[in-house]
């Protein structure tokens, strides 16, 4: 008796195969939805460079709430930055970065959230992880230069006169478009509690 085949392969195999996947389908859709892990901060690969860039671009021409940054500039400060990722695809919801100034001393920079995900907790997550790891850099202080102090008072910053920073933070006030009107205000937070916790 000669069977039927698919290529090198037998009508009644095909069946059988066809029937199992029916069968997993039915049984992942009987199963409840697994709860969606939390979004968290992961540090920056150098492929996410384009898409922070993207970000700051963005702001920096709706609002100009962040200093323009080349992609150049992105790259080589790329281990300066945290990431929250779209856990459905490649898209970047978040990013920010902790740049050291001194010994005892680091700056939160670039920290942009996708515009159609604020207020959902993303830039507290970025905060969150540059703090963190600041803490783990035995890093005393963290300050921000930033137009939206009230978003650093909810992490706990606290608002300060820039002129108790060294001069090397104001290099870059020198290139900022902003130069001859900043508005931008100093934002600190003591982290040696944290260091001696
Ligand atoms: C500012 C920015 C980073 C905030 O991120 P976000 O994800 O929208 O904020 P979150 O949801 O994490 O908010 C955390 C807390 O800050 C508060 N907050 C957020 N934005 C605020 C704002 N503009 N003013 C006052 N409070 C603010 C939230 O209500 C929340 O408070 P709660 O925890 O008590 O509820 C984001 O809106 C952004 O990218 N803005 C444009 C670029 C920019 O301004 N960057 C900062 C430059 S230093």
């Amino acid at each position: 008796m000669t069977s039927e085949t698919i290529g090198s392969t037998s009508i009644a195999t095909v069946r059988e195969r066809a029937s199992e996947v029916h069968a997993l389908q039915e049984l992942s859709e009987s199963r409840p939805a697994t709860a969606a892990a939390p979004l968290q901060a992961e540090k920056a690969v150098v492929g996410d460079a384009p898409e922070i860039h993207r970000l700051i671009q963005y702001w920096f021409e709706t609002t100009g709430d962040v200093l323009p940054r080349t992609e150049g500039e992105i790259y080589e400060t790329i281990r300066d930055f945290v990431v929250v990722r779209d856990p459905n695809g490649s898209r970047l919801l978040a990013a920010g970065a902790l740049h050291v100034e001194w010994r005892d001393l680091a700056e939160i920079k670039s920290l942009v959230v996708d515009p159609g995900t604020q207020g959902r907790g993303l830039g507290r997550i970025v905060v969150d992880a540059c703090l963190r790891e600041a803490v783990e850099m035995g890093l005393k202080t963290v300050f921000a230069l930033t137009t939206t102090p009230a978003f650093f008072e909810r992490l706990g910053f606290r608002i300060s006169g820039v002129s108790a920073f060294p001069r090397k933070v104001w290099n870059e006030c020198f290139r900022c478009p902003k130069y001859n009107a900043c508005d931008e205000i100093a934002v600190t937070i003591d982290l040696r509690d944290r260091l001696n916790a």
